[in-house]
Protein backbone atom coordinates (compact mmCIF):
# COMPACT_ATOMS: atom_id res chain seq x y z
CA UNK A 1 0.00 0.00 0.00
CA UNK A 2 2.81 2.19 1.16
CA UNK A 3 4.28 1.61 -2.59
CA UNK A 4 1.15 2.48 -4.10
CA UNK A 5 1.04 6.15 -2.39
CA UNK A 6 4.65 6.34 -3.20
CA UNK A 7 4.16 5.74 -6.59
CA UNK A 8 1.34 8.12 -7.09
CA UNK A 9 3.37 11.30 -5.00
CA UNK A 10 5.94 10.71 -7.36
CA UNK A 11 3.91 10.47 -10.36
CA UNK A 12 1.95 13.65 -9.23
CA UNK A 13 5.64 15.46 -8.69
CA UNK A 14 6.85 14.24 -12.57
CA UNK A 15 3.83 16.09 -13.22
CA UNK A 16 4.23 19.29 -11.49
CA UNK A 17 7.92 19.23 -12.80
CA UNK A 18 6.91 18.86 -16.34
CA UNK A 19 4.41 21.53 -16.07
CA UNK A 20 6.93 23.99 -14.98
CA UNK A 21 9.48 22.68 -17.93
CA UNK A 22 6.49 23.86 -20.03
CA UNK A 23 6.33 27.04 -18.96
CA UNK A 24 10.17 27.71 -18.84
CA UNK A 25 9.77 26.43 -22.51
CA UNK A 26 7.45 29.37 -23.26
CA UNK A 27 9.33 32.18 -21.65
CA UNK A 28 11.56 31.62 -24.48
CA UNK A 29 8.47 32.98 -26.41
CA UNK A 30 7.08 35.64 -24.06
CA UNK A 31 9.76 37.55 -22.63
CA UNK A 32 11.32 38.52 -25.96
CA UNK A 33 7.98 40.13 -26.40
CA UNK A 34 7.86 42.12 -23.57
CA UNK A 35 11.36 43.13 -24.25
CA UNK A 36 10.53 44.29 -28.11
CA UNK A 37 7.89 45.90 -26.82
CA UNK A 38 10.54 48.11 -24.66
CA UNK A 39 12.17 48.76 -28.04
CA UNK A 40 9.66 49.91 -30.66
CA UNK A 41 10.55 53.08 -30.42
CA UNK A 42 14.32 52.35 -32.14
CA UNK A 43 12.65 50.47 -34.36
CA UNK A 44 10.28 52.44 -35.40
CA UNK A 45 12.75 55.19 -35.96
CA UNK A 46 15.31 53.60 -37.28
CA UNK A 47 12.68 51.93 -39.64
CA UNK A 48 13.89 47.68 -40.46
CA UNK A 49 12.12 47.47 -43.88
CA UNK A 50 14.30 46.43 -46.17
CA UNK A 51 17.50 46.89 -44.02
CA UNK A 52 20.08 43.87 -43.08
CA UNK A 53 20.33 43.29 -38.99
CA UNK A 54 22.68 41.75 -37.63
CA UNK A 55 21.59 40.55 -33.66
CA UNK A 56 24.18 40.08 -31.49
CA UNK A 57 23.89 37.14 -28.73
CA UNK A 58 20.26 36.50 -30.16
CA UNK A 59 17.61 34.60 -28.57
CA UNK A 60 16.37 33.37 -32.36
CA UNK A 61 12.87 34.26 -31.37
CA UNK A 62 13.61 38.35 -31.53
CA UNK A 63 14.36 38.20 -35.53
CA UNK A 64 11.19 36.54 -36.07
CA UNK A 65 8.66 38.64 -34.37
CA UNK A 66 10.98 41.59 -36.12
CA UNK A 67 10.57 39.66 -39.73
CA UNK A 68 6.95 39.58 -39.12
CA UNK A 69 6.46 43.05 -38.42
CA UNK A 70 8.77 44.97 -40.03
CA UNK A 71 10.43 43.01 -43.08
CA UNK A 72 13.85 43.39 -42.85
CA UNK A 73 15.92 42.03 -46.02
CA UNK A 74 17.78 39.78 -43.73
CA UNK A 75 18.07 38.91 -40.19
CA UNK A 76 21.69 36.99 -39.01
CA UNK A 77 21.56 36.22 -35.39
CA UNK A 78 25.30 34.89 -33.78
CA UNK A 79 25.20 33.45 -30.23
CA UNK A 80 27.71 31.44 -28.28
CA UNK A 81 24.60 28.65 -27.68
CA UNK A 82 21.99 28.43 -30.38
CA UNK A 83 18.86 26.81 -28.71
CA UNK A 84 17.72 23.85 -30.33
CA UNK A 85 14.61 25.27 -32.00
CA UNK A 86 16.94 27.83 -33.95
CA UNK A 87 17.20 25.74 -37.23
CA UNK A 88 13.27 25.60 -37.06
CA UNK A 89 12.58 29.02 -36.61
CA UNK A 90 15.29 30.31 -39.95
CA UNK A 91 13.93 27.36 -41.85
CA UNK A 92 9.99 27.29 -41.22
CA UNK A 93 10.31 31.35 -41.30
CA UNK A 94 10.17 31.12 -44.69
CA UNK A 95 6.34 30.53 -45.04
CA UNK A 96 5.74 33.33 -43.10
CA UNK A 97 7.93 36.12 -44.48
CA UNK A 98 10.29 37.42 -47.28
CA UNK A 99 13.01 38.58 -44.59
CA UNK A 100 15.40 35.72 -44.49
CA UNK A 101 16.67 34.53 -41.35
CA UNK A 102 20.58 32.86 -40.43
CA UNK A 103 21.30 32.03 -37.18
CA UNK A 104 25.18 31.14 -36.67
CA UNK A 105 27.22 29.82 -33.60
CA UNK A 106 29.99 32.95 -33.24
CA UNK A 107 31.47 34.88 -30.69
CA UNK A 108 31.04 38.53 -31.98
CA UNK A 109 35.36 38.69 -30.82
CA UNK A 110 35.99 36.40 -33.43
CA UNK A 111 36.90 38.87 -36.62
CA UNK A 112 37.53 36.13 -38.73
CA UNK A 113 34.15 33.83 -37.87
CA UNK A 114 32.25 37.16 -38.20
CA UNK A 115 33.52 38.49 -41.37
CA UNK A 116 33.14 35.12 -43.56
CA UNK A 117 29.43 34.99 -42.26
CA UNK A 118 29.39 38.56 -43.33
CA UNK A 119 30.90 38.17 -46.86
CA UNK A 120 28.77 34.84 -47.43
CA UNK A 121 25.10 36.96 -46.17
CA UNK A 122 25.60 40.04 -47.59
CA UNK A 123 28.63 40.61 -48.63
CA UNK A 124 31.41 43.29 -47.77
CA UNK A 125 28.98 46.05 -46.61
CA UNK A 126 28.06 47.15 -43.34
CA UNK A 127 24.59 45.30 -41.58
CA UNK A 128 22.34 48.57 -41.66
CA UNK A 129 21.18 47.94 -37.95
CA UNK A 130 23.08 46.02 -35.28
CA UNK A 131 20.99 44.82 -32.30
CA UNK A 132 22.32 43.95 -29.21
CA UNK A 133 19.81 42.84 -26.86
CA UNK A 134 21.09 41.99 -23.29
CA UNK A 135 24.43 41.21 -24.37
CA UNK A 136 26.71 44.29 -24.06
CA UNK A 137 27.74 43.37 -20.39
CA UNK A 138 29.00 40.08 -21.73
CA UNK A 139 31.90 41.91 -24.21
CA UNK A 140 33.92 42.44 -21.07
CA UNK A 141 37.21 41.87 -22.04
CA UNK A 142 39.48 43.44 -19.66
CA UNK A 143 41.11 42.58 -16.70
CA UNK A 144 39.47 41.37 -13.14
CA UNK A 145 38.18 44.72 -11.29
CA UNK A 146 36.36 42.80 -8.81
CA UNK A 147 38.80 44.22 -6.08
CA UNK A 148 38.32 47.37 -7.28
CA UNK A 149 34.15 46.51 -6.59
CA UNK A 150 35.21 46.62 -2.85
CA UNK A 151 34.53 42.64 -3.14
CA UNK A 152 37.77 40.69 -1.22
CA UNK A 153 38.83 39.80 -4.23
CA UNK A 154 42.04 40.79 -5.51
CA UNK A 155 43.47 38.44 -7.55
CA UNK A 156 47.34 38.61 -5.83
CA UNK A 157 45.78 38.64 -2.55
CA UNK A 158 42.53 35.97 -2.63
CA UNK A 159 43.70 32.43 -2.52
CA UNK A 160 40.11 31.23 -4.00
CA UNK A 161 40.42 33.54 -6.93
CA UNK A 162 39.49 31.49 -10.08
CA UNK A 163 40.15 33.01 -13.89
CA UNK A 164 36.07 32.20 -14.77
CA UNK A 165 32.97 34.06 -14.70
CA UNK A 166 31.58 32.90 -11.83
CA UNK A 167 34.64 34.18 -9.43
CA UNK A 168 35.75 37.60 -11.83
CA UNK A 169 33.97 40.99 -12.50
CA UNK A 170 35.63 41.65 -15.84
CA UNK A 171 36.18 45.67 -17.42
CA UNK A 172 34.23 46.74 -19.66
CA UNK A 173 35.87 48.40 -22.97
CA UNK A 174 33.30 51.06 -24.19
CA UNK A 175 35.86 52.83 -26.24
CA UNK A 176 37.32 49.72 -28.04
CA UNK A 177 33.71 47.30 -28.06
CA UNK A 178 31.89 50.36 -29.54
CA UNK A 179 34.57 50.79 -32.47
CA UNK A 180 34.33 47.22 -33.27
CA UNK A 181 30.26 47.47 -33.48
CA UNK A 182 31.00 50.18 -36.29
CA UNK A 183 33.16 47.95 -38.48
CA UNK A 184 30.46 45.45 -38.87
CA UNK A 185 27.20 48.15 -38.92
CA UNK A 186 26.17 51.62 -39.58
CA UNK A 187 23.66 51.95 -36.45
CA UNK A 188 23.41 49.73 -33.14
CA UNK A 189 20.62 49.56 -31.50
CA UNK A 190 21.33 48.78 -27.67
CA UNK A 191 19.60 47.42 -25.14
CA UNK A 192 20.21 46.17 -21.55
CA UNK A 193 19.03 45.27 -18.29
CA UNK A 194 20.61 46.76 -14.84
CA UNK A 195 20.89 46.56 -11.68
CA UNK A 196 19.97 50.65 -10.22
CA UNK A 197 21.49 49.54 -6.79
CA UNK A 198 25.04 49.54 -7.68
CA UNK A 199 25.11 46.01 -6.79
CA UNK A 200 25.97 43.05 -9.28
CA UNK A 201 23.19 40.76 -9.06
CA UNK A 202 24.25 39.06 -12.27
CA UNK A 203 27.53 37.65 -11.18
CA UNK A 204 27.33 34.60 -12.27
CA UNK A 205 26.54 35.30 -15.80
CA UNK A 206 27.87 38.08 -18.35
CA UNK A 207 31.62 37.84 -17.18
CA UNK A 208 31.07 39.66 -14.01
CA UNK A 209 27.62 40.74 -14.28
CA UNK A 210 25.67 43.46 -15.56
CA UNK A 211 26.93 47.29 -15.74
CA UNK A 212 26.67 49.29 -12.55
CA UNK A 213 25.60 52.73 -12.13
CA UNK A 214 29.11 53.88 -11.89
CA UNK A 215 29.70 52.14 -15.58
CA UNK A 216 26.36 53.34 -17.34
CA UNK A 217 27.59 57.15 -16.33
CA UNK A 218 31.24 56.15 -18.24
CA UNK A 219 30.01 54.59 -20.88
CA UNK A 220 27.07 57.24 -21.86
CA UNK A 221 29.83 59.60 -21.53
CA UNK A 222 32.27 58.13 -23.62
CA UNK A 223 29.45 57.74 -26.19
CA UNK A 224 28.33 61.30 -26.21
CA UNK A 225 31.22 62.65 -26.70
CA UNK A 226 32.16 60.16 -29.31
CA UNK A 227 28.75 59.42 -31.69
CA UNK A 228 25.54 60.55 -32.07
CA UNK A 229 23.50 58.66 -29.41
CA UNK A 230 19.31 58.83 -29.49
CA UNK A 231 18.21 57.86 -26.09
CA UNK A 232 14.69 55.85 -26.19
CA UNK A 233 14.81 54.32 -22.41
CA UNK A 234 14.17 55.84 -19.64
CA UNK A 235 13.83 58.97 -21.49
CA UNK A 236 13.70 60.25 -25.35
CA UNK A 237 16.46 62.68 -26.00
CA UNK A 238 19.26 63.29 -27.96
CA UNK A 239 21.95 62.57 -25.55
CA UNK A 240 23.54 66.06 -25.46
CA UNK A 241 25.82 67.32 -22.42
CA UNK A 242 23.04 68.84 -21.02
CA UNK A 243 20.70 66.07 -21.68
CA UNK A 244 23.20 63.50 -20.03
CA UNK A 245 22.69 64.90 -16.60
CA UNK A 246 19.39 64.30 -17.04
CA UNK A 247 19.79 60.51 -18.21
CA UNK A 248 22.09 59.31 -15.49
CA UNK A 249 19.43 60.68 -12.88
CA UNK A 250 16.64 58.84 -14.91
CA UNK A 251 18.61 55.95 -14.76
CA UNK A 252 18.71 55.48 -10.83
CA UNK A 253 15.18 55.19 -11.07
CA UNK A 254 14.44 52.25 -13.89
CA UNK A 255 16.19 48.62 -14.77
CA UNK A 256 16.66 49.21 -18.33
CA UNK A 257 18.19 50.97 -21.06
CA UNK A 258 17.50 51.46 -24.73
CA UNK A 259 19.17 53.66 -27.11
CA UNK A 260 20.69 53.48 -31.28
CA UNK A 261 24.22 55.21 -31.81
CA UNK A 262 25.68 56.14 -34.86
CA UNK A 263 28.77 57.99 -35.72
CA UNK A 264 29.27 61.33 -36.17
C1 LIG B 1 21.45 37.24 -21.70
S1 LIG B 1 21.46 36.42 -23.24
C2 LIG B 1 20.53 37.57 -24.21
C3 LIG B 1 19.75 36.90 -25.31
C4 LIG B 1 18.88 37.80 -26.17
N1 LIG B 1 19.64 38.71 -26.99
C5 LIG B 1 17.86 38.52 -25.37
O1 LIG B 1 17.63 39.70 -25.62
O2 LIG B 1 17.22 37.90 -24.53
C6 LIG B 1 23.11 36.67 -23.80
C7 LIG B 1 23.42 35.93 -25.06
O3 LIG B 1 24.62 36.44 -25.60
C8 LIG B 1 25.40 35.40 -26.10
N2 LIG B 1 26.78 35.89 -26.07
C9 LIG B 1 27.57 36.14 -24.99
N3 LIG B 1 28.78 36.58 -25.38
C10 LIG B 1 28.76 36.58 -26.73
C11 LIG B 1 29.73 36.90 -27.72
N4 LIG B 1 30.95 37.31 -27.38
N5 LIG B 1 29.37 36.79 -29.02
C12 LIG B 1 28.14 36.36 -29.38
N6 LIG B 1 27.18 36.05 -28.48
C13 LIG B 1 27.49 36.15 -27.18
C14 LIG B 1 25.14 34.23 -25.18
O4 LIG B 1 25.42 33.03 -25.85
C15 LIG B 1 23.65 34.44 -24.89
O5 LIG B 1 22.90 33.76 -25.87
Amino acid sequence: MASKKGEKEEREECEEEAEEEDWEDWVWWTNPLEELSDMVDAFEKQGLKGKTVLDVGTDCVKPLYLALKYEPQKIIGITLDKPPFAGNIAEDSRLLTETEIHFYTCDFLDDIKLAKIRNKVIGEDKFDIILISKTLHHLRTGKCIAGKRGSKHEPSKHKQHREDEKCCIYEFKEAEIFERFFKYGEKVIVYEYFDPNEKDNDKVRGKGGYFTMKEWRRILEHLSKNYKVELFKPIGCHLTKKELERAKEKLRQVDCICFCIEEK
